[in-house]
């Protein structure tokens, strides 16, 4: 961990390289407050702000967040319009800052669906933190696993269209490689805010191995306490990817220098 940490993590703790959220609640913690559900979505960008500099302070490499899903679009028209807005503002005015705290921002999912103007802030806020070289930002919007999926095998058959690729090549690695962040590593753990315990088609292949946390926090209550606590959750577990436990240990003597 980088000395930035507030340091209530034990150094000696094994983070995730790779943290996905599906930052849910946004709508209820507006409700219990007696606000419309806007008053809900802005307290949650400003909770990803905070959350964004924690996770870069103490060593995270990727932090890929779920803002909108490719079922959104289902929700009523001002509200779409009022995220839409909000992601606009968001975009703008978080560049120079990501740029400052060495973010790069890599937004994922299908921005044809958005307005040229907003698909135009994308494209800048990525250019204004493309040079930094610490934790990288994946903010999924218009995003669904099965888009990825989808995708991805929409490109292999272009491949195999062209005869570059036979039928018999593809194989999982071959999927792999198509999908929106291929060139990082699938999400260690899998964070859900607001209470439902599911994934509502978020990182679907990605998020075969991950660890699932739930917890009934609202996101924008969702603070670098609450984080600690996923994050001690998720040291504590034993990851054996199809392995026995005593194998795991084995191989993790053999591997600590000593
Ligand atoms: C998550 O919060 C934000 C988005 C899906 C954009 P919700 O808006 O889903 O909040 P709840 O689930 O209604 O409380
Ligand atoms: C998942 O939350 C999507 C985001 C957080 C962006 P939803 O609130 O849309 O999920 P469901 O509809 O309850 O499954
Ligand atoms: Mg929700």
């Amino acid at each position: 961990m980088s000395q930035d940490s507030n340091g209530t993590l034990p150094d000696s703790i094994i983070l995730p390289r790779h943290i996905a959220i599906v930052m849910d609640g946004n709508g209820r913690w507006a409700k219990r407050q007696g606000k419309p559900r806007h008053a809900g979505h802005r307290a949650g960008a400003e909770n990803l702000r905070n959350i964004v500099k924690y996770c870069g302070d103490i060593g995270i490499e990727v932090l890929t967040v779920f803002a909108f899903s490719s079922e959104n679009w289902r929700r009523p028209k001002t509200e779409v319009a009022l995220l839409m807005e909000l992601f606009m503002d968001a975009l703008k005015q978080e560049s120079e800052r990501l740029r400052k705290n060495n973010v790069r921002l890599r937004i994922i999912g299908d921005r044809s669906a958005f307005s040229a103007r907003l698909q135009r802030q994308m494209g800048e806020t990525e250019a204004i933190t493309a040079a930094s070289t610490g934790m990288l930002l994946q903010v999924a919007a218009n995003y669904g696993g099965r888009w990825d999926l989808a995708q991805a095998v929409r490109r292999l058959a272009e491949r195999v269209k062209t005869g570059e690729l036979a039928p018999g090549d593809i194989d999982e690695a071959a999927i792999a490689a198509e999908l929106s962040f291929a060139d990082r590593p699938d999400p260690d753990l899998f964070i859900r805010t607001g209470g439902e315990q599911r994934l509502s088609n978020f990182v679907l292949w990605q998020s075969a191995y991950s660890e699932l946390y739930f917890t009934d926090a609202y996101w924008p209550d969702f603070n670098e306490a609450a984080l600690d606590q996923a994050l001690r959750h998720y040291a504590g577990r034993q990851r054996r990817f199809g392995m026995t436990g005593e194998q795991v240990v084995a191989e993790r003597k053999e591997n600590t220098p000593c």
